[in-house]
C-alpha cells in the first residue's frame, strides 16, 4: 500500500494462454484508477483498436519447403547482442501494477536476454532500474522538460547508470484525451522517482496532463540536435509515423527511429502504427535501426513487423499486466510466451533467423 493505493506483490511465473487474455486477468488485481490509466487510450479509442486490427491487413506467405528447423530469435541491434527482438517499451508509473515497479520489470526482461527502455516518469530511479537489470542492456526514454538543467541532469544520470541509448519521445507534448482517467479522476498516487528533484514536484497527486504540462510542448529538430550534442549516447526518436519526421530526425543526427502511436494513448484518429511502418522503414532505408510498437500481442504480429522493416518490436501493456500478475517472473513469462509464439510462426513460415524474416513476403489481400 502506498498513499492508500493497493500494490500487488506477486512473484510467480505465469501459465499464459495468450497476451490479450492478460488484460482481463490484470484488471481483477490492479486498482480501478491504475488499471484505467494503463489500459486506456484517448477519446473513443479508435486508434487503440486500429492498432490491433491493422495486423490483419498483411498476411505471411509460408515457404514450407525451406528445409529449416529450430528457428533462432537472437539478433544484434545498436551493437547489442539480444536473445530476442522483442523489447520492453518505456512505460511510466509501473508502481501502479506492482510494488517493485520497474525494478521487477528490469529483472524479468534481463532474465529473457531482452532490452528494456525505462521511462522518465518511472516509479523507480534510473540507477535502481539499471542496477536491477544486472548489466542487461537498457535505454532511457526522455520526456524533454522546459528546464534544460533538468534535461541535462537526467541525461547525465542515465549515462552514469550505464544505459546504452536515449529515446526521445516526441508524440506526447500534451496528453491525449484520456477518458478513463477523467471518469476515475485519476491522479498518480505513487511518486515518480526521477521527478523528485524537479521543481514541479514528484508527480504524486497529479494527473498525466499536469505532468505533461511541465514538459516541453515545442520540440523540433533543433531540440533533438541539442540533446544529441549534449549526450554522447545514441539518440532514438520515438513517436514517428511519417517518412518526413523520420528523415527530419535522421538529418538532425538520430541514431534510430521508433515507429509508434503511443499505443493509441495520444493522437486518436491517427493511423494504426502497423499501417505506417512500411512507408517509414522504406524512407529510413536502413540508415539507422527501426523500433516498432503499438498493439503487438501475437508472435505473428512480431513477425509481420520485422518483415516490414522493424529491427526491434516493443510491447507495453502486456508486460505491465505480467508485472502485476507475477512480478519479475511474470514479466519474463510474458516475453518468453511471445517469443515462443514467434518461433512457431518462424518455423511454419520457413524462416530460421531474424534476417530470414526480413526477406519474408507479406501479402496485402483485403479480407
Ligand atoms: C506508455 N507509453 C509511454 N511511452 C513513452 O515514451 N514514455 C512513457 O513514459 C510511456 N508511458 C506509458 C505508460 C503506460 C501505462 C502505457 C500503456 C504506455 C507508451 C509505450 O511506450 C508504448 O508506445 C505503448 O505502450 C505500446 O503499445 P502497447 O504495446 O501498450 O499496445
Ligand atoms: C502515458 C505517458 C506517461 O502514455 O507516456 O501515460
Amino acid at each position: 500500500m502506498t498513499n492508500g493505493y493497493e500494490q500487488n506483490e506477486n512473484e510467480q511465473a505465469l501459465d499464459i494462454l495468450n497476451l490479450p487474455q492478460l488484460e482481463a486477468d490484470a484488471k481483477k488485481i490492479i486498482p480501478t484508477g491504475g488499471f484505467g490509466y494503463i489500459s486506456g487510450g484517448s477519446e473513443d479509442e479508435w486508434t487503440l483498436r486500429a492498432n490491433r486490427t491493422a495486423f490483419q491487413h498483411r498476411q505471411i506467405v509460408p515457404k514450407a519447403l525451406s528445409n529449416i528447423e529450430n528457428p533462432q530469435t537472437d539478433t544484434t541491434v545498436f551493437g547489442l547482442n539480444l536473445k530476442t527482438p522483442i523489447m520492453m517499451a518505456p512505460a511510466a508509473a509501473q508502481g501502479l501494477a506492482h510494488a517493485k515497479g520497474e525494478v521487477d520489470t528490469a529483472k524479468g526482461v534481463a532474465k529473457v536476454g531482452g532490452l528494456m527502455a525505462q521511462s522518465t516518469y518511472s516509479s523507480t530511479s534510473i540507477a535502481d532500474t539499471a542496477a536491477a537489470g544486472e548489466g542487461a542492456p537498457q535505454f532511457f526514454q526522455l520526456y524533454m522538460s522546459k528546464d534544460w538543467e533538468f534535461n541535462k541532469s537526467l541525461l547525465d544520470e542515465a549515462k552514469k547508470a550505464g544505459v546504452k541509448a536515449i529515446i526521445l519521445t516526441v508524440d506526447a507534448t500534451v496528453d491525449g484525451y484520456r477518458e478513463a482517467d477523467i471518469i476515475n479522476n485519476f491522479q498518480f498516487p505513487i511518486p515518480m522517482a526521477n521527478l523528485t528533484k524537479f521543481s514541479e514536484g514528484d508527480g504524486k497527486g497529479k494527473g498525466i496532463g499536469e505532468i505533461y504540462a511541465a514538459a516541453a510542448q515545442k520540440i523540433g529538430p533543433a531540440d533533438l540536435q541539442q540533446i544529441i550534442d549534449y549526450t554522447d549516447l545514441p539518440v532514438i526518436v520515438k513517436g514517428v509515423e511519417s517518412a518526413e519526421d523520420a528523415l527530419y530526425a535522421i538529418g538532425a543526427g538520430a541514431a534510430g527511429i521508433y515507429v509508434s502511436n503511443h499505443g493509441g494513448r495520444q493522437l486518436n484518429g491517427g493511423p494504426a502504427s502497423f499501417d505506417v511502418l512500411e512507408s517509414v522503414a522504406k524512407a529510413v532505408n536502413h540508415q539507422v535501426p527501426v523500433i516498432f510498437d503499438s498493439g503487438v500481442r501475437r508472435g505473428s504480429d512480431v513477425f509481420k513487423a520485422i518483415a516490414l522493416g522493424a529491427d526491434l518490436v516493443a510491447i507495453g501493456r502486456p508486460a505491465i499486466y505480467g508485472l502485476a500478475l507475477g512480478g519479475a517472473e511474470g514479466v519474463a513469462s510474458v516475453f518468453t510466451h511471445l517469443n515462443d509464439e514467434l518461433k512457431i510462426i518462424m518455423q511454419l513460415a520457413g524462416t530460421k533467423t531474424i534476417d530470414d524474416i526480413k526477406q519474408a513476403e507479406l501479402l496485402n489481400l483485403n479480407y
